[in-house]
């Protein structure tokens, strides 16, 4: 059985989702920058080890990826999965953990990269909007997708609403991602390209606001 090990910052909705979603791989442990990140709890109510490398006691991010590869390599993951993991990673960690790292960014890449993405949608005026799973590369925001979720923006939305909106499916595709990850139906081309060895396509479109 695959081993994962999940990095967050805060929160932890998204992790918190993989652990609840009964994955064919052991979940080995959950790492945190901060130690008041609120994640920590959720991974410790559900039995799972928890280990906290705090960005702030390192002089610079090298030192900092290195203490945390450390700690990761203690579980020997076969996927490292950042969740509402807030921190900038060195092109050195990044391939060290080549094919192996994967992250989950709330807009429909290569739309919205970096923070603050909801109020960018709404400022923006796209009709449609949504989250992404993708491998990690060396930019920030980039790399191999391997499943998107789109929502509709509403004339109402607020920064919150649509925020909910997008969550949502976050946890929904996750969960699928790190599946079909962990059933080995995820795999790197040459090219650098993500092929899914599944059979399902997307019989819906959306249209939004819709048509009359
Ligand atoms: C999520 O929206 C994730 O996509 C983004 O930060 C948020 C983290 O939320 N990178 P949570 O900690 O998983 O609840």
């Amino acid at each position: 059985m695959k081993k994962i090990v999940i990095l967050i910052s805060g929160r932890g909705s998204n992790m918190q989702a993989l652990l609840e979603a009964k994955l064919p791989c052991r979940i080995a442990a959950v790492i945190s920058n901060r130690v008041d990140a609120q994640g920590l709890d959720i991974a410790k109510a559900h039995g799972i080890a928890t280990a906290v490398v705090e960005h702030r006691d390192y002089a610079d991010r090298e030192n900092f990826d290195a203490a945390l590869a450390e700690t990761i390599d203690i579980y020997q993951p076969d996927f490292v999965v950042l969740a509402g993991f807030m921190r900038i990673l060195t092109t050195k960690f990044v391939k060290r953990y080549h094919g192996k790292l994967i992250n989950i960014h709330p807009s429909l890449l290569p739309a919205f990269g970096g923070l603050n993405t909801h109020a960018r949608a709404l400022h923006d005026g796209v009709k449609i909007h949504g989250c992404t799973v993708h491998f990690v590369a060396s930019d920030l925001d980039h790399g191999p997708i391997i499943i998107q979720a789109a929502v509709p923006v509403l004339r109402d939305d607020t920064e919150q609403t649509l925020a909910a909106r997008v969550l949502r499916e976050e946890h929904r595709i996750y969960a699928q991602a790190i599946r079909w990850l962990c059933e080995d139906k995820v795999v790197l081309n040459e090219q650098g390209q993500t092929i899914l060895l599944i059979h399902r396509q997307s019989g819906f479109t959306l249209v939004s606001p819709g048509l009359e």
